[in-house]
């Protein structure tokens, strides 16, 4: 639970975003920022509203009004536990289709219609159906980064943070594992496990014990050695994160690989002269405003499109106007709930 979500004065919420980010933010965009947070907060209790934020949202915003925020995992548990009235979330569009899989009756508002993400777009349920086709009887594990349709076709979601657990938990030898290319490598080398693509029409041409798909996530697929290696020439003393959608070389390369909250938690409990996480640019700042002292090396032209949509004012404009309602219709939602669930469990 965020303190400063509950602060209603803007001269409050102004000296809590100084602390963090006065160093590097004219003091103008701070007192703009605090006054539409706290108009934000207001207008939050009174319509009985919870803000959930994910790890991604920019400094001024992850700061001040999500009530919660984390990564894809954490907030899906908490979006099943809110007794709120209204969920507005602050992440993209498969994670309040998540909030709303789970919550059937509430409003479910997402701040902007324009979030997408370039891995739940890289699949669809017609696509799901051919390989379950192709392999009758084989679990299907998707990322919780895809769509509603595609989640009901599936036995079990997972996120980054427990994706390996979720393949150790099924008893079977083979997994269809979706949509992420580079997530499905690493887990199949963390299990042990031999992994295939499917050709451009969907079809499998052989055998193992993963059958992946090969949607990437824009941002984590810019990463490469070559930059591992340039960084370090220049920073030898320097902690490599790096996010399990990066590619898998680029994940050996790194010292440490897992999701979002897992790369926070790992920067805020370890003491070393310098980090640099290699995932949207916004976490090293939001790590800085909350860790003054500690050193991140930043790739600032790494930003998700899509989560850079979701900012204060549309925020705002979400809680004024009940506006974009998100809606999943309720044959798709029921089956979706179930993967999701399932996974919720596991843990
Ligand atoms: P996490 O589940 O690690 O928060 O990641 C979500 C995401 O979209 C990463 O690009
Ligand atoms: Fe999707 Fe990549 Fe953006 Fe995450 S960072 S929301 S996976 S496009």
């Amino acid at each position: 639970m965020n303190p400063i979500a509950d602060l209603l004065s803007a001269d409050a919420i102004y000296e809590s975003l100084k602390a963090g980010m006065g160093a590097y933010t004219p003091d103008f965009e701070l007192r703009y920022k605090a006054q539409l947070a706290a108009e934000i907060n207001k207008l939050k209790k009174e319509r009985n509203a919870v803000i959930l934020g994910h790890n991604y949202m920019e400094p001024a915003l992850f700061h001040t009004v999500p009530d919660f925020v984390g990564d894809s995992l954490y907030l899906s548990r908490v979006a099943a536990e809110t007794d709120a009235d209204i969920i507005v979330f602050c992440g993209v569009e498969f994670m309040a289709e998540t909030a709303k899989i789970l919550n059937p009756t509430k409003t479910v508002l997402i701040p902007s219609q324009k979030a997408g993400c370039s891995l739940a777009e890289g699949i669809t349920a017609a696509d799901v159906r051919k390989l379950k086709a192709q392999f009758p009887g084989v679990p299907v594990v998707t990322y919780v980064n895809t769509y509603a349709d595609v989640k009901a076709e599936t036995d079990i979601c997972c996120t980054s943070g427990n994706a390996v657990a979720v393949v150790e938990s099924l008893d079977s030898d083979m997994v269809i594992f979706l949509p992420d290319m580079y997530l499905a490598q690493n887990v199949a080398r963390e299990t042990g496990k031999t992994i295939i693509f499917p050709e451009q029409d969907g079809t499998v041409n052989g055998k193992a014990d993963v059958i992946g798909w090969n949607a990437r996530c824009i941002v984590h697929d810019k990463f490469t050695v070559e930059d591992i290696e340039a960084i370090r020439a220049d920073h030898p003393d320097v902690k490599i994160l790096a996010h399990p959608e990066c590619r898998p070389e680029v994940v050996d390369a790194s010292d440490f690989s897992g999701s979002t909250s897992q790369m926070i938690r790992f920067v805020e409990e370890t003491d070393m002269p310098e980090y640099l996480l290699l995932t949207e640019c916004s976490m090293g700042d939001n790590i800085m405003a909350a860790n003054p002292e500690k050193n991140m090396l930043r790739l600032c032209s790494v930003r998700c499109p899509h989560m850079n949509q979701i900012q204060l004012q549309d925020t705002l404009d979400a809680l004024r106007y009940t506006q974009y309602e998100v809606t999943v219709p309720e044959e798709i939602r029921v089956k979706a709930a179930r993967s999701v669930q399932r996974m919720i469990e596991i843990g």
